[in-house]
């Protein structure tokens, strides 16, 4: 792969055609944060209507730490997986804690619910590191162009060799709009693509698809209607305006008994729910 033709294509691909969204406005981390916690299992125009909201309501770490986790929750309603909002008021509590945003991996990795993914968006995003976020549209995107599955760290170690030096930002939201917009899973969009002549894949029907076995490429989400993953979202939602009786539990999820017990009580370890006598709440 020649280094410096992808760079060189790509910035000039972003320059006329990288996607305005909310919070590339802001070079604020715990706005970055929130940004890319939200982005990494929703839609990117789901979160482009809810970031703001979001930011509106706690817009530092400190008033995320002080709420009730209710309130975040009921904030990240629509979202789906609000594990993620648990840990990020978690990580909230230990940025106050820490007294300051910290700006190197290792102590960003050790805050709740954060990955090497999130670590370096939140380098690259807010301090503008040279460091190669490697999300699974980046990964898709370099396993294709290179025509052979990653390993992982190959992939990270590829992520972070091509970034071009004080243009981190600007780089790694390119490459993560050409993963979501153009070098899509189900589709590649070869005629749209600024590497499609320097691309050792290409989209070739006959070649299987490089990406469909690299590390960090993830698979197709699993069925989402009749899921318990959608009955712990109904519940969350319904509690969001009120707690309710645990004998209805059964009726508000659409489930038997014991799929509907089961989802209360994974709701309840996962600390996302409280029970209180006959009730139950959000926390
Ligand atoms: N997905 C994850 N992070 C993103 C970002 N910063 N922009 C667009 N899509 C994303």
């Amino acid at each position: 792969m020649n280094h410096d033709a992808v760079v060189e294509r790509v910035l000039a691909w972003a320059s006329t055609t990288i996607r305005e969204l909310p919070w590339r406005t802001t070079r604020d981390p715990w706005g970055v944060l929130v940004s890319e916690v939200m982005s990494q299992q929703t839609q990117v125009g789901r979160v482009a209507e809810k970031w703001p909201i979001f930011m509106e309501r706690f817009p530092t770490p400190e008033s995320c730490a002080e709420s009730s986790l209710g309130e975040v929750l009921q904030l990240w309603q629509g979202m789906g997986y609000p594990r993620r909002a648990r840990n990020l008021q978690q990580c909230a509590a230990a940025i106050v804690e820490l007294g300051e945003f910290p700006e190197d991996l290792g102590t960003l990795l050790a805050l709740p619910g954060i990955g090497p993914y999130t670590a370096r968006a939140v380098l690259a995003f807010a301090f503008g590191h040279d460091v190669g976020v490697l999300d699974t549209n980046v990964g898709r995107v370099l396993a294709r162009v290179g025509g052979r599955s990653l390993s992982a760290s190959e992939a990270q170690g590829l992520a972070d060799e091509l970034v071009p030096a004080g243009e981190s930002w600007l780089w790694n939201q390119a490459m993560m709009d050409l993963g979501g917009t153009v070098c899509t899973s189900r589709v590649a969009h070869c005629d749209e693509c600024p590497l499609a002549d320097i691309c050792a894949w290409h989209g070739d029907a006959s070649v299987p698809d490089p990406a469909r076995t690299s590390a960090g490429v993830s698979r197709p989400q699993s069925k989402f209607e009749g899921s318990e993953r959608q009955a712990r979202g109904m519940l969350l939602k319904r509690l969001g305006a009120g707690l309710g009786a645990i004998s209805d539990v059964p009726e508000i999820v659409n489930r038997d008994p014991v799929t509907s017990r089961k989802v209360r009580e994974g709701l309840v370890k996962d600390g996302l729910c409280v029970i209180d006598g006959e009730m139950i709440r959000l926390p």
